[in-house]
């Protein structure tokens, strides 16, 4: 079987190639394919191509093409991976390749579409938000400085005041001034700074749990699956727990405090946040069972004052969303009735 000395710039690259002989046997693959197969190239080496991805008809074609001299990009091959209900989708490219000496060889070129498209949506998401963010903080500037004014001037008015039994209407003043002023923090965020010390992902989550069964100690069933090879992050553990409590909250009462609520952590190799690319990043999914969140208010759940709870305050998943963001990770939904998913995304850091 031929094979192919590794070329730095295939090694460094972070899309997926592989080459394989006319026979369809794997002569190189690069750490890419590595980290997206999960095969080391020790072990791949010389396999048929069918052992490392679903060998369809249409795949067959493409490879008799290449060897005839033409190349072919397939769409949205799922591959199925062992311990995940989700296939991988794939784009696929075949195309020939002659090496110097003359081999006929066949290159496949593999690239993630749910990354890609989960890439796309995620700048997407974050312009928006943005977006937003700027007009709260505008709005929260406009909200707070009035309102130390009026604060200032009630104070002042409590003590000019000639009945104590006045006092109460000062008092009333300074309470809801201070009330606004503390809504505005929550809202912008401001008020904390992001802390840096290494956390355990796992423990913020049982954190969480065992508070929530605290609060709810009946008709609520945990379901656990963690990965223990996740490393520590580095960050705010106390904002991490307000992020995961806040997306398990509004599950416990979507569900009116009955249902599954599983957890689950993964590892991702060679993952994108915020357009960077890190070697390590975790997984963490908060899937309920309850009646799904409302398809007309899907897009927006993450922005402030959005909630569909007449006693909400809509603040919950837009402190969540600032807390992951802050720490260079990012939260996505999808729901139906009867699944609700929230999927964090956290960078591990020291890996950059
Ligand atoms: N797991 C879930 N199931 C159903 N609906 C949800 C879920 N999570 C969030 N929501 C919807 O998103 C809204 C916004 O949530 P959030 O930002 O925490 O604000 P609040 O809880 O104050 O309403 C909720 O009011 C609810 O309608
Ligand atoms: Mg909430």
């Amino acid at each position: 079987m031929a094979s192919v000395a590794p070329l730095p710039v295939l090694e460094a690259l972070t899309t997926a190639v592989l080459v394989i002989d006319t026979d369809s046997l794997v002569c190189y693959l690069n750490p890419a394919t590595e980290a997206l197969l999960e095969i080391s190239a020790q072990r791949a080496h010389g396999q048929p191509l069918g052992e490392l991805l679903p060998m369809g008809a249409t795949l067959q074609a493409a490879l008799l093409a290449a060897v005839e001299g033409s190349s072919t990009t397939l769409r949205e091959i799922a591959l199925e991976r062992p311990g995940s209900e989700t296939p991988l989708l794939l784009d696929c490219t075949v195309a020939p390749f002659t090496t110097w000496s003359g081999n006929g060889l066949v290159v496949v070129e593999l690239a993630r579409v749910d990354q890609l498209m989960r890439i796309t949506r995620e700048a997407w998401l974050q312009e928006r938000q943005d977006a937003l963010h700027e007009i709260v903080r505008a709005l929260a500037h406009e909200i707070k400085n009035p309102l130390g004014g009026l604060r200032g001037a009630a104070q002042l008015l409590d003590r000019e005041l000639p009945r104590r039994e006045l006092r109460e209407y000062t008092r009333i003043i300074t309470h809801e001034a201070d009330r606004l002023g503390g809504l505005v923090d929550r809202m912008t965020g401001s008020f904390r700074v992001l802390g840096r010390e290494p956390f355990n992902l796992h423990a913020v989550l049982e954190h969480v749990r065992k508070l929530t069964l605290v609060e709810i100690p009946e008709g609520l069933v945990f379901e656990r699956d963690y990965d223990p090879s996740i490393p520590e992050l580095t960050g705010d553990r106390e904002q991490m727990v307000q992020a995961v409590l806040n997306i398990v909250r509004n599950a416990v009462q979507a569900m009116a405090g009955r249902g599954v609520i599983a957890l689950r952590t993964r590892v991702r190799h060679q993952f994108t946040l915020h357009n960077r690319r890190h070697r390590l990043a975790v997984e963490v999914w908060i899937t309920d069972d309850g009646p799904g969140i409302d398809p007309a208010m899907i897009e927006k759940v993450f922005f402030p004052m959005v909630t569909g709870r007449a006693d909400g305050t809509g603040l919950g998943l837009a402190i969540a969303q600032e807390a992951v963001n802050r720490h260079g990770g990012t939260i996505e939904c999808v729901s139906r009735p009867g699944k609700t998913r929230f999927t964090l995304y956290l960078p591990v850091e020291g890996d950059a």
